[in-house]
């Protein structure tokens, strides 16, 4: 790495330049159009380190595990984008202000508070208590298929992920009352990841601004409903919303009603979000790898006595836990993020000033051969030999703001893949062309078809297309 003592705060290091007249602005499409190809290509023309000097935005873009440490470790200096940081003109007192002001967009010892409160609830003998209703709502959800069907794997795990994280956090019935929140949501977010929302903030009727704002307002109702009928029945849950609402109520000014809603739709679209991705990857990815599959099957018959795992069961299932990180570092649930520094700060004898925005990609870091050999390839067993530091392997972030629901989402997920190979095999629709979306996160575009076979079929991979095979080397 570097050891050159910069003075120029930053604009020393390399980087992309803006071009005539038009500036940042074709630099900017290539990335909204295909970020992780501008990611792959900065990063090998630049290496580790490199800036965009962005008009008064300064950012430097990091990939190397020794510098994702020293950022993510001290969120005292380096603040998680929140939306006042941001130049987004949202009105204050709005619903989508609100709603999307929660625990992971929060910042200093407010942030520290929440924290610390919830965190025993997220704690590995805690959430123990989910084990059952996990094994519940998986049954449920495989009650409907049927061998020689065909499925959408991507929309049938996303469902799954929602009633998955239903239970934990909002003590509520997955089917009748998590799906409804979860879908308004997902129009939510839809629009907040809208370009032209951004382009054009004016709430006027029939344009996406506008649009949002209604959606999130519908949402805050529905919250808010939500709200009323918990603290009507009596707040004797151990639920998430349950304990926050507890919290509330105790203390309104340690948890305003405000951040109750923000923490509300932030815990539970964190909850389903990343699981539902990292659920039809993990499946998708075994169907394609008939012999890693295999080796997963045969640990499952091995290791797992009944058609669900036990609470022991669940810890002992090395190859299939390899799968699912191979899986995260594949296709991590954020493919980049970033941080706002609060202060000057120097960064491998570079000096950097206030302001500066730091981008970070597990995407990019996922893929040093030096620490993951051979990259591109799904290998589940490399996992039975490497131990990587937590700011090589990111998929939950690292640090002091590392995922609050990881081993819950770990425990939740190995129960779930459990279950559902017991019972079927995949193999992918022939013929489909599979590529892959997502401005800061990796999703199939038009879906995942899958064909449902029952335990006895032979495993086999099929051929296809699409631009997945960028992201994933196969064969
Ligand atoms: C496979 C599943 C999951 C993945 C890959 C994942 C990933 C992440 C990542 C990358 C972050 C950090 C974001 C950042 O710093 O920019 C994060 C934070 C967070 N996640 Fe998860 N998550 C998962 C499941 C869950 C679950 C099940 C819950 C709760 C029910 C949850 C709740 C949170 C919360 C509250 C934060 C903010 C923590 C803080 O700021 O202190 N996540 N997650």
């Amino acid at each position: 790495m570097n050891t050159v003592v910069s003075e120029h705060l930053g604009t020393d290091i390399p980087g992309p330049q803006p071009v005539p007249v038009l500036g940042w602005l074709p630099g900017l499409l290539r990335f909204a159009w295909n970020p992780l190809r501008s990611l792959e290509d900065l990063s090998e023309q630049y290496g580790n380190i490199l800036r965009l000097g962005i008009k008064n935005y300064p950012v430097i873009l990091i990939f190397h595990p020794d510098y994702n440490r020293q950022i993510l470790r001290d969120p005292s200096t380096f603040y998680s984008y929140n939306l006042d940081l941001l130049p987004i003109p949202f009105p204050k007192d709005s619903s989508i202000k609100r709603a999307t002001t929660g625990m992971p967009l929060m910042n200093g010892p407010r942030h520290t508070d929440h924290r610390s409160v919830l965190l025993p609830y997220f704690h590995k003998k805690f959430i123990t208590r989910y084990h059952d209703s996990c094994i519940e709502v998986t049954e449920r959800k495989l009650a409907s298929w049927q061998p020689g069907m065909e499925v959408n794997l991507r929309r049938e795990m996303e469902q799954l992920a929602m009633w998955l994280a239903t239970e934990p956090v909002l003590g509520l019935d997955p089917q009748s009352e998590g799906d409804a929140i979860g879908r308004q949501l997902e129009r939510t977010m839809k629009l907040v990841m809208n370009p032209f929302v951004l382009m054009f903030p004016y709430n006027i009727p029939g344009i996406p601004f506008h649009n949002l704002m209604r959606n999130a307002e519908e949402m805050e109702r529905i919250v808010r409903q939500v709200i009323a009928r918990k603290k009507e029945a009596g707040l004797t849950g151990h639920d998430i919303l349950s304990v926050m609402l507890r919290m509330h109520e105790e203390n309104p000014e340690r948890l305003s009603e405000d951040e109750l809603i923000g923490h509300t739709t932030t815990m539970f679209r964190g909850g389903y979000n990343p699981s539902g991705m990292a659920l039809y990857w993990t499946i998708f990815l075994l169907s394609q790898h008939p012999d890693e599959m295999t080796k997963v099957l045969e640990e499952l018959d091995e290791l797992v006595k009944g058609d669900s795992p036990t609470e022991q069961e669940v810890e002992n299932m090395p190859y299939l836990e390899g799968a699912l990180k191979e899986a995260m570092r594949l296709f991590p649930a954020g493919t980049w993020t970033g941080r706002l520094a609060m202060q000057d700060f120097s960064l491998d004898s570079h000096r950097f000033s206030k302001g500066t925005w730091v981008m970070m990609s597990p995407y990019i870091t996922h893929r040093i051969p030096e620490l993951f050999p051979e990259p591109y390839k799904f290998r589940p067993e490399r996992w039975l030999s490497i131990h990587p530091s937590a700011y090589e392997f990111m998929p939950f972030s690292a640090g002091p703001r590392y995922c609050i629901g990881a081993s819950l989402a770990l425990m939740q997920l190995k129960i779930a893949l459990t279950i559902i190979f017991k019972r079927f095999r995949f193999t992918l629709k022939p013929g489909t062309k599979l590529d892959c979306v997502g401005f800061n996160s990796i999703r199939p575009k038009h879906g995942l078809p899958m064909i449902l076979s029952s335990p006895d079929q032979e495993l086999r991979s099929v051929a296809f297309q699409g631009n997945v095979r960028r992201i994933v080397h196969f064969g």
